[in-house]
């Protein structure tokens, strides 16, 4: 099948496309209002944008109180969200009114920041400081005339650099990160989540160019450690 999303005539019960973009990392972000009060949600249109410095990226749709925060402060935290903490992550995105605290709604520490003053979740296994960049308000890409309405209110895409990065030494094994380990959950489409474990994670090394950049080939065997 194919549809156009200008009339967005799929014949679903649902809209699929974030169904399709699946699955998606979430941001836990946490922020802190000018009041001191911690805010804490989950953000699946999320991700790593930039690796030097590293710089990630999450999308709200409307302006949401951790936006509200980051304008205020300057910064957020990024916990990684786990299969251990699925609950707690998903009570914080209940749309309670400004100014109450998530963390406490959801029984999870607010561990103060080393380079921030958002705090981030400390029974998470890592958590990104963040530094806020910029934010890009996305405009209504709809065509006028259309018969799809845009949203009510638009999509801010919030970028922050990354300033320091917190693992808990538990999940480091030989001076590798055990991203597995931690079991990090994304978020597919409806109510559907993905974990990460052991069991579905797999290794491919990057194919080697040849000396005269027509063809390439990838080494069998475990990896060598260098980035191709
Ligand atoms: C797993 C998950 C992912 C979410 N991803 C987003 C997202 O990418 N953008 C968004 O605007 N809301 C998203 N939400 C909804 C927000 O978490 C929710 O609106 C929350 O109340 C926002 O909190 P805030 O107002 O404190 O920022 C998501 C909810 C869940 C459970």
């Amino acid at each position: 099948m194919f549809y156009d999303t200008d009339t967005n005539q799929h014949g679903l019960k649902f809209d699929p496309f974030k169904a399709l973009m699946a699955p998606r990392p979430i941001g836990w972000i946490s922020t802190i209002s000018p009041e001191g009060v911690h805010n804490l949600a989950p953000y699946s249109f999320f991700n790593a944008v930039g690796d030097r410095p590293p710089v990630v990226m999450f999308s709200s749709v409307g302006m949401k109180d951790s936006l509200r925060n980051i304008a205020a402060n300057g910064d957020f935290t990024c916990s990684l969200a786990t299969y251990g903490l699925r609950e707690q992550m998903n009570m914080s995105s209940a749309t309670v009114a400004y100014g109450v605290d998530e963390f406490k709604l959801a029984g999870l520490s607010a561990v103060a920041g080393v380079r921030v003053k958002s705090a981030r979740v400390g029974e998470s296994p890592a958590a990104f400081e963040c530094r806020h960049w910029k934010t890009l308000e996305l405009p209504n890409f709809l065509p006028a005339d259309g018969p799809r309405k845009a949203a009510k209110e638009p999509n801010f895409v919030v970028f922050g650099v990354v300033v320091g990065i917190h693992i808990d030494e538990r999940f480091i094994k030989d001076g590798i990160v055990d991203t597995a380990g931690m079991q990090p959950i994304a978020r597919m489409g409806y109510m559907d989540y993905a974990v990460v474990t052991r069991d579905n994670t797999f290794t491919l090394n990057r194919p080697m160019a040849s000396s005269d950049g027509q063809s390439a080939s990838v080494q069998p065997g475990p990896w060598d450690g260098v980035y191709r």
